[in-house]
């Protein structure tokens, strides 16, 4: 067959005429290269499954993760533990904290106002330190407690925790009602 070059095709549409020339080779080539491609990996992932799918990938990662974090925590035991503090300087600087951001609704002792009193044996989210570094951090929206992660380092959150416990059983001037469920200290 004589290659067809720069012969006009018999249509016309508007005045446009048109070659009927052969599609240029790298076209060609890569057309087949993309169905060699389609085959291979049909047969790589559907046929023999040689390699993982992206559900299995997902599972193998999570497994992987998983084992790391374990080997973390076995290497770690022990290191996260947060406690209240009683230096003096750290009660100094949480006072700072607390008066500058949980006054307002918490009260110059502690005493409550829009929050509830600090300082005595009633509370709504408990009373040992992960519990005010959680309620401190994350805040209670539908209660309107503002969550201070962003404002607040976790050193600070410590501190003005430490500060408000060492707040309890001072009974301040005004102090509201109990809220929440009664805890030991
Ligand atoms: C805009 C008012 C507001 C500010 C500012 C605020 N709080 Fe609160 N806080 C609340 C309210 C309201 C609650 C009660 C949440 C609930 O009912 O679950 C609360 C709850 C808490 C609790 C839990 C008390 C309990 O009984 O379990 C702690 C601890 C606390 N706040 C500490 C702080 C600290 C520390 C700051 C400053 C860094 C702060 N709050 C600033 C309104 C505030």
């Amino acid at each position: 067959m004589a290659k067809k070059q720069d012969e006009l095709t018999d249509h016309e549409y508007d005045g446009i005429q048109e070659f009927d020339n052969d599609l240029p080779p790298w076209w060609i080539y890569l057309f087949y290269l993309t169905i060699v491609f389609g085959i291979i990996y049909l047969l790589n992932y559907h046929v023999f499954k040689t390699a993982p799918s992206q559900e299995e990938e997902y599972r193998l990662e999570m497994a992987a993760a998983e084992r790391q974090k374990a080997a973390f925590e076995a290497a770690n035991a022990g290191s996260f533990v947060v406690a209240f503090s009683t230096e003096a300087s750290d009660l100094e600087a949480g006072k700072g904290i607390y008066n500058a951001n949980c006054l307002a609704c918490h009260g110059a002792n502690g005493e409550g106002g829009v929050g509830p009193n600090l300082t005595d044996n009633y509370y709504i989210h408990g009373n040992k330190i992960e519990d005010y570094v959680k309620v401190i951090t994350y805040g209670v929206a539908e209660k309107g407690m503002i969550p201070w992660e962003k404002s607040l380092s976790k050193k600070q959150i410590i501190q003005v925790s430490s500060y408000i416990q060492s707040l309890y059983g001072t009974e301040p001037a005004n102090a509201k009602e109990p809220q929440g469920d009664l805890y030991e200290q």
